[in-house]
């Protein structure tokens, strides 16, 4: 299974380092909505859920933290340890977010508003919306 992960370009200078993201240029949709999470706790998975129209970019600003990605027939975990990595993850993919550093802001950029009817939230049901049967897993 493939994963975009995108590496930014931070301005940095002797001040410090500055990232800024465009949509169309570094963000590959129109930017509808942006959301961030902090203070997770230990141990916390957050997401179990997959979107059916929705691209999303994670961005760990501060801190670190897991994203597990599945097509329904394979897995990938992919890591966020810098504020100028972005993970590209289009639709029909369920995510899991976890081993959140205590300091970790995983920022989201979104191509669409939040409408919970977008979410499919049961992992069956996933598997059926994307046409995969159980024993085609790996
Ligand atoms: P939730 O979907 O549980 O977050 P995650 O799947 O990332 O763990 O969302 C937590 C709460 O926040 C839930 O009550 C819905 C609300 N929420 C919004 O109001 N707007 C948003 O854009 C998002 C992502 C969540």
């Amino acid at each position: 299974m493939q994963t975009i992960k995108y590496t930014f370009q931070p301005h940095g200078d002797e001040r410090g380092q500055l990232v800024a993201l465009e949509e169309f240029n570094d963000i590959p949709f129109r930017i509808k909505r942006v959301y961030y999470m902090y203070d997770t706790l230990a141990n916390v998975v957050r997401g179990h859920h997959a979107h059916k129209n929705l691209e999303q970019i994670l961005v760990c600003v501060h801190g670190s933290c897991k994203i597990r990605l599945d097509n329904g027939k394979e897995k990938k975990v992919v890591a966020l340890e810098k504020p100028y990595e972005g993970l590209y993850v289009p639709n029909n993919i369920w995510r899991e977010m976890f081993d959140f550093s205590p300091d970790a802001v995983l920022m989201v950029f979104a191509s669409e508003i939040y409408d919970e009817s977008d979410y499919i939230r049961d992992y069956d049901e996933f598997l059926k919306f994307v046409g995969v049967k159980k024993d085609d897993r790996t």
